[in-house]
């Protein structure tokens, strides 16, 4: 063990440090793991708190959907519905670097955050040693996208994490250079066919070897604001305002922090302590029990536009911008707030 110039311990993935890092996962801490293709940020997919976590340490300014690592197959199926088509190529490149997208179940054992709302999910079951030892003895699956600060480049060794996000994580496994060293490929397996949605190390041809015709994807390097090619982005159909200060008695209240505004119909305090991180945790889960509320209006209190809150204020904003006209009855309401976007 030795510490770098930053504060992570850098550890070599042996057994014991391995059975520590699961620890960590297990109590909701992130974990800098080795796969073959780049490192991850791992924080324990089950829990909405945890992986909040990933978002603040990466100083994302939106949430992007991330992909849960599982150790193979059987996981896999209690997360998604996999076709004989998902099950035919998971089959032929899993355990490596090949992600796939996938309705996710009802039931399906992972974080709203996870998905970031969508109703489909990333899998991939990475060939590493060290992340196979680490999901087993975890037992749960693990979110993990590139190790990276949002904006940099991909981490391929333990230095690298701990250059970036040393101060972040509560240890960091080092398993050696990652033998690929670019992120996995990202294949959207939907009905009879696939789609590339990130090209990687697994090439159209090997696909279409192994399984079959593969559509070309609409552009190199997956647009992940627009995940929406192949399924339909999560939005309430309730509109949406934002930086709320009161509410009518029609209105669903979206609180956050220890004064939520009185009046509304129905009431999810995001944090009533004030933790963005709690907050980031709940929003998806709070904005579909709102949705279904039966509420006229959804009305989100302000959100403070720092750390994580920069990306809970921007997905509030593309649910505010998508939502259907509330109508002038309520346009007129004298009490209304004006529309005001962070
Ligand atoms: O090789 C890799 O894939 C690495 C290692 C750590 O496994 N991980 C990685 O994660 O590259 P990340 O978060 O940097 O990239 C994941 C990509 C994002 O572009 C995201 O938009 C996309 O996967 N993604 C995740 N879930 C999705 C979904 N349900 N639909 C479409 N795209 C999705
Ligand atoms: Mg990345």
């Amino acid at each position: 063990m030795h510490r770098s110039e930053t504060k992570a311990v850098i550890e070599p993935a042996l057994p014991a440090a391995i059975e520590r890092a699961a620890d960590h996962l297990r109590a909701g801490d992130l974990v800098a793991l080795p796969t073959e293709t780049v490192y991850g940020l791992g924080a324990d997919a089950t829990n909405a708190h945890a992986v909040a976590r990933i978002f603040e340490a990466k100083g994302r300014p939106r949430f992007n959907p991330l992909i849960a690592h599982v150790s193979g197959l059987d996981e896999a199926r209690e997360i998604a519905h996999l076709s004989g088509l998902a099950r035919a190529v998971t089959e032929a490149f899993w355990p490596g670097p090949l992600t796939i997208v996938a309705p996710k179940r009802e039931d399906a054992p992972i974080a709203d955050l996870v998905t970031a709302g969508l109703d489909t999910v990333a899998l991939r079951a990475p060939s590493h040693t060290v992340a196979q030892a680490l999901l087993r003895t975890t037992g749960r699956p693990i979110a993990a996208p590139s190790a990276n600060v949002s904006g940099r480049v991909s981490p391929t060794t333990a230095l690298h994490v701990a250059e970036g996000l040393g101060d972040k994580v509560a240890m960091i496994l080092d398993g050696g250079p990652c033998a690929i060293g670019l992120e996995s490929t990202i294949v959207g397996v939907f009905e009879r066919s696939l789609t590339i949605l990130r090209p990687g190390a697994i090439t159209a041809e090997m696909l279409e070897k192994a399984v079959g015709p593969v559509i070309e994807p609409a552009q190199p390097g997956l647009k992940p604001t627009a995940p929406g090619q192949l399924t339909r982005h999560y939005a309430p159909a309730t509109p949406v305002i934002l930086n709320a200060t009161r509410a009518g008695p029609e209105d669903a209240v979206l609180a956050f922090g220890p004064d939520p505004i009185s009046g509304g119909s129905t009431m999810r305090n995001l944090s009533a302590d004030g933790s963005l991180i709690e907050a980031a945790a709940n929003l998806f889960r709070f904005l579909r029990e709102l949705d279904a509320s039966g509420a006229r209006r959804i009305a989100v209190m302000p959100i403070p536009q720092e750390r994580v809150g920069v990306a809970i204020n921007d997905r509030l904003t593309r649910a505010a911008a998508t939502a259907p006209d509330p109508g002038p009855s309520v346009q007129d309401t004298p009490d209304e707030e004006p529309r005001v976007r962070p």
